[in-house]
């Protein structure tokens, strides 16, 4: 057996929507029933680090999460890596002297390394960032010819979310039209710089596990609920249109109030679904009413927030000056217990306390 081995390692940040997917056409293919918004976030944060590697020696596939063994059984995982297999390309290190045919791929086998920085699981989009990086980085290592959005349309199948995480600033998820998922793939609207005054300050709520994974949530809701397709066919195609253009104009009163409108929604269709579904707790409440009290005392919003399938209230300040504020009356409101330190209780730029 020859002993060389190959790898990849690769950063992919997570995405936050400020239009939430929500629920599915398609749940082989991960079709979305509506489009959809996100910002992504700076790696420096909330990324995950994907090492692939391949090497004659490996004899079946195997994949870590956080240093533990996963299963790559699931059909998500399959789906990704049958999608990759088939467009790999011929690749050559002559440094190496290693030389893989096209056709080789299909007897490979690959282990894979993910680490989040963050809690897994937890409501904070760590399988869009997983998938994303997962999808990126084997597509770096076997040499696909593929852009960002053609290999988003695969990540798409890992995680629907993670299809949006292939770009960073400001990413539209287009639910399309094919059944076979073709034109269903992200877009960027508009990259990191375009409206970088924008501070995203995260405040973990709970890092445990939700109890409802959005796949099953999702599922109950098209089923259960009687608002969804309301949300998915009359309201959200219009906040679509009005959210590319806050962002185009870097508007932020209208960006704001329709990314905390389309959180609450969100949130009222998982009311609305039976058995309920209950992501926010207590503190998510308070932290809406006291986000709500500031923008109503200074007459144009200054924070947006929304919450994804968790507790932890993710918010958008308009500039450095308010995330200041707003990390102070947190801090003040809700101080971070004795045993949880201010870097996992508040997630974002702590710099601009001082
Ligand atoms: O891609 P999933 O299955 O993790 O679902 C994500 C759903 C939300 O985070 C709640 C909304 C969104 O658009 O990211």
């Amino acid at each position: 057996l020859e002993k060389w081995v190959l790898m990849v390692t690769a950063r992919t940040p997570t995405n936050i929507a400020v239009i939430k997917y929500w629920g599915k056409r398609d749940e082989t293919l991960i079709l979305p029933i509506n489009d959809s918004i996100s910002v992504t976030l700076d790696p420096s944060h909330l990324c995950t680090t994907t090492t692939v590697s391949v090497s004659p020696t490996f004899d079946h596939d195997r994949m870590w999460l956080n240093g533990k063994e996963i299963s790559l059984q699931g059909g998500r995982f399959q789906s990704c890596l049958r999608e990759i297999r088939a467009r790999a390309q011929d690749v050559e290190d002559k440094k190496k002297g290693i030389k893989i045919k096209k056709e080789d791929w299909q007897k490979l086998h690959l282990h894979i390394a993910s680490y989040n920085n963050f809690p897994t699981a937890a409501g904070l989009a760590s399988s869009a960032a997983g998938l994303a990086c997962l999808v990126f980085s084997l597509a770096k290592l076997m040499n696909l010819k593929e852009d960002n959005s053609q290999l988003s349309a695969i990540a798409r199948q890992g995680s629907g979310s993670a299809c949006r995480s292939l770009y960073g600033g400001f990413v539209k998820w287009d639910m399309g039209k094919e059944d076979n998922g073709s034109d269903s793939l992200a877009v960027q609207l508009a990259d990191e710089k375009h409206w970088d005054e924008l501070v995203i300050i995260i405040a973990v709520v709970s890092a445990r596990q939700k109890e409802t994974s959005s796949t099953s949530g999702m599922r109950d809701t098209v089923v259960t609920s009687a608002l969804i397709e309301h949300r998915a066919k009359e309201v959200v195609p219009k906040r679509i249109v009005q959210m590319e253009d806050a962002i185009q104009k870097r508007d932020f009163p209208s960006f704001a109030r329709l990314a905390y409108r389309d959180s609450n929604q969100f949130h009222a269709v998982c009311l609305d679904t039976y058995p309920p579904i209950f992501y926010m707790n207590d503190t998510s409440h308070r932290i809406i009413s006291c986000v709500e009290k500031w923008n109503r005392a200074e007459e144009t919003p200054q924070v947006a927030y929304t919450f994804d399938a968790g507790p932890n209230a993710v918010m958008i300040a308009r500039d450095r000056k308010t995330a200041a504020l707003l990390l102070q009356r947190l801090l003040y409101n809700f101080p971070p217990q004795s045993d949880t330190d201010l870097d996992s209780y508040i997630i974002g730029d702590k710099s601009i306390l001082q």
